[in-house]
């Protein structure tokens, strides 16, 4: 089955061809990232406005490179929810359209399932039961997997994302927006050991985080520092280190608690290189597998919402025909895989 994927929640306009007998055909991606820059943050407007602009042309890009007509789409898979519902609208229209005029199935897709199945995207695929890490710029939760579709939450940040802990710990250090990659790139040049960094709820049992304890810290470390590069540098990657511990801490945690032996990890921040090698040389240690999406398909794109959707469809499943988007959407309330809507 040839699988459409549209991915519009935020500010990335991500479109795939998967195939479910021979993988990822095409994908191709807009980053919406210099026209949101000036304002140091997502314009939700600007974000919608832009994905009208350039989602036709990307589909049919997709196709070109995939050497396909628009008819051989067999299904069309949509993000629906969580993001910015405008943006949202915006996918969830255009993907509903094609499927209504070809006269093909479609399929809502859950963002945080599409990153949390990203993985399989790549030639040797985590297998059921696992613990999934989701890191993203809207989440930080630990899922238990036994079953693809059927997710039990196992524990989610209490204020700040990971990811929005990188954003914002950026921007008080002066590196712009999005600050996340910026971050990471001057920690790797920086003395981690040289500003010691809490461990936010590490002293206590449980799966919960909280990341904004971090920022604060980085804060006053900030103003009270001669602002020199080194110092930049030094506190960045101070402040990588304790994200990166914390969140090794908490999957250690969620590993023994659950007995699993395979450990996935996925979203934005899942591309930052620490937090790879630390939970890898982790995995090494006990005896985990450690799986990762490539560092593009950790960050927003339609290739995770493709595969995501072509599962859900593969199992019967399909969307009826509202045009329905979600701004907020828990990740435990999906249909497991064996119901059909
Ligand atoms: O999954 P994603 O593309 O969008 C959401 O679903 O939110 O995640 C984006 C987040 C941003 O906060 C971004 O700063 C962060 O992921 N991110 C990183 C890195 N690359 C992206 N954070 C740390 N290190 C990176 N290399
Ligand atoms: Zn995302």
């Amino acid at each position: 089955m040839i699988v459409l994927g549209i991915e519009t929640s935020c500010d990335e306009t991500g479109v795939a061809l998967y195939d479910s007998d021979t993988g990822l055909r095409a994908h191709k991606l807009f980053s919406q990232v210099e026209l949101h820059a000036e304002y140091g943050g997502v314009v939700p407007e600007i974000a919608s406005r832009d994905h009208v602009r350039k989602l036709l042309p990307l589909i049919n890009q997709c196709l070109s490179s995939a050497g396909l007509e628009r008819t051989d789409i067999e299904a069309v898979a949509y993000t629906a929810g969580p993001g910015l519902i405008g943006a949202l609208l915006v996918g969830t229209a255009t993907g509903r359209s094609i499927a209504m005029a070809l006269g093909r199935p479609a399929i809502a897709v859950h963002h945080m399932e599409g990153h949390l199945l990203a993985p399989m995207l790549e030639a040797d695929p985590p297998i059921v039961p696992f613990v999934a890490l989701l890191v993203s710029g809207g989440h930080t939760m630990l899922v238990e997997v036994r079953k693809i579709g059927s997710y039990r939450i196992l524990g989610e940040t209490l204020d700040d994302a990971a990811g929005e802990a990188f954003d914002k710990t950026a921007k008080l250090l002066g590196l712009g927006y999005p600050g996340g990659p910026a971050l990471a790139k001057l920690a790797e040049h920086g003395n981690a050991e040289r500003f010691p960094f809490p461990r936010p709820m590490t002293d206590r049992p449980g799966l919960e985080f909280s990341f904004s304890g971090l920022k604060t810290h980085t804060r006053n470390l900030w103003l009270n520092s001669d602002k020199d590069p080194t110092t930049q540098a030094d506190i960045a990657a101070g402040f990588q280190l304790a994200v990166v511990a914390t969140l090794t801490i908490k999957c250690r945690r969620a590993m023994q608690q659950t007995r699993a032996q395979q450990l996935v990890v996925a979203g934005g921040v899942g591309a930052n290189r620490s937090l790879r090698q630390g939970l890898l040389s982790e995995g090494k240690k006990r005896s985990w597998k450690v799986s990762f999406p490539r560092e593009e398909f950790c960050t927003d794109n339609g290739a995770m919402i493709a595969l995501a959707g072509c599962q859900r469809l593969l199992a019967g499943q399909c969307t009826d025909t509202r045009l329905q988007a979600y701004a907020r959407w828990p990740l435990d309330q999906l249909p497991p895989l064996e119901t059909v809507n």
